[in-house]
Parts: structure tokens; sequence; C-alpha cells
């Protein structure tokens, strides 16, 4: 790990950083249970176990003083309706927040609070987001032929708490409808709230 200042390049076309030492890959596996269409995951899959989503890192210690930050690359496509998108999750220190810079690509970024309050955000080229602290965040790329590419940082100890979006998922999806993107009601969250 650099124990003095240092940068990197940060590049078009690819925004693959010049330097990193931590490459995180997602498949298909590893979101088993956040696409609401279990079917259409599950014929997915029997394709094979595609890579969704990348995050290239250069690893920082966790503590508060230091901002953690790297490149989130969202590749295109669809599970059911539903386009391709990270897990998502609170920071397990709630009150820490995040920003965001789109490099490349469309997208939204999906938020949402424990209170119930919920924000979908659009993301393209130049946007910064400002991902407030108690926001769990997640981003979906509703291009079906680029990459949605962000750079992001966010406090040392901020940590991820994936747990509370794996049991039900966000309150809001974003699905294809009529070749368009379009946000509609998560209904397992209908049904958890129903009892
Ligand atoms: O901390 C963040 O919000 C990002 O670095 C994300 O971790 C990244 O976009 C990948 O998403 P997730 O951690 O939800 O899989
Ligand atoms: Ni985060």
């Amino acid at each position: 790990m650099k124990t003095i200042p240092f940068g990197f390049d940060l590049n078009g076309p690819d925004f693959i950083p010049s330097e990193y030492d931590n490459h995180i890959q997602r498949h298909l596996t590893a979101m088993k249970g956040q696409y609401l269409d279990q079917t259409a995951y599950q014929q997915r899959l029997a394709q094979g176990d595609d890579l969704l989503y990348e995050v290239y890192e250069l690893r920082r210690p966790t503590v508060p003083g230091e901002l953690l930050h790297g490149i989130s690359i969202v590749h295109p496509g669809l599970v059911g309706d539903e386009y391709h998108m990270t897990k998502g999750h609170f920071h397990e220190v709630l009150e820490t927040g995040e920003i965001y810079y789109c490099l490349k690509g469309h997208g939204f970024m999906v938020m949402e609070t424990p209170e119930g309050e919920w924000a979908v955000e659009p993301l393209y080229p130049g946007r910064v987001l400002c991902v407030l602290p108690r926001w769990a965040h997640r981003s979906v790329n509703a291009s079906l032929d680029e990459d949605l590419i962000t750079f992001f940082v966010y406090p040392g100890d901020a940590g991820h708490d994936y747990g509370t979006i794996e049991q039900k998922g966000f309150r809001k999806l974003v699905v294809q409808h009529d070749g368009q993107p379009a946000i509609v009601d998560n209904p397992r969250w209908a049904a958890a709230e129903a009892g």
C-alpha cells in the first residue's frame, strides 16, 4: 500500500486505471436472489456465469481519515426486464456518504434510507452524484450496448452492509419497459409491507 502521495491516470475509452491492486469481479452467481425474475435469472445462469460488473481500486487503510476510491464498471444487459446493476449496500457506518462521478454510459443511482425515503438519480458522462449519509445505493446500467463507468470516493471507515438489501432488495427497480428504462415498485417490498 502506498505511503507517500500518489496519482494515477484514468482515461477513456475503457477507463481502466493505470494502477490498481484490487480488482473485484462480480458474476451472475454473486447476484443470486437480487433480480426479481428468478426464472430469467436461472435461464441466464444455464448459459453461463457471466461477468456483470467490476471494480478497480488502489487499497487504502479502512480508517476515518482515508478516502477509499475506485472505478466501477457495470456491463450492459438484462436479467428478465431488469437492467444489470450492482448489489447495492448501506454503509456499515450509516452516517457516511459517497461521491460518484460518471465517466461513461447511461444509467441511474437507486437510493433509499432506512426510514423509507427513496430517490433515483440519472448518471451520464460528466454528472456528479452525491449519495448522502444514511442512503443505500446501487448503480444500474440503463444501456444495452455500453458500459456504465463511474469513479467513486467514500470515507475509509464506511464499510459495506449488504445484508439489509439482500433480504428485500431496494424499494424501486429499474426495468426496461417498451424499450425505455422505467422506475417501478419492487413487489417484494410491497409483499413484505403487507405482512
Ligand atoms: O462503495 C461503493 O458504493 C462502490 O465502491 C461500490 O462498492 C461498487 O460500485 C460496487 O457495488 P457493490 O459494492 O454494491 O457491489
Ligand atoms: Ni458505497
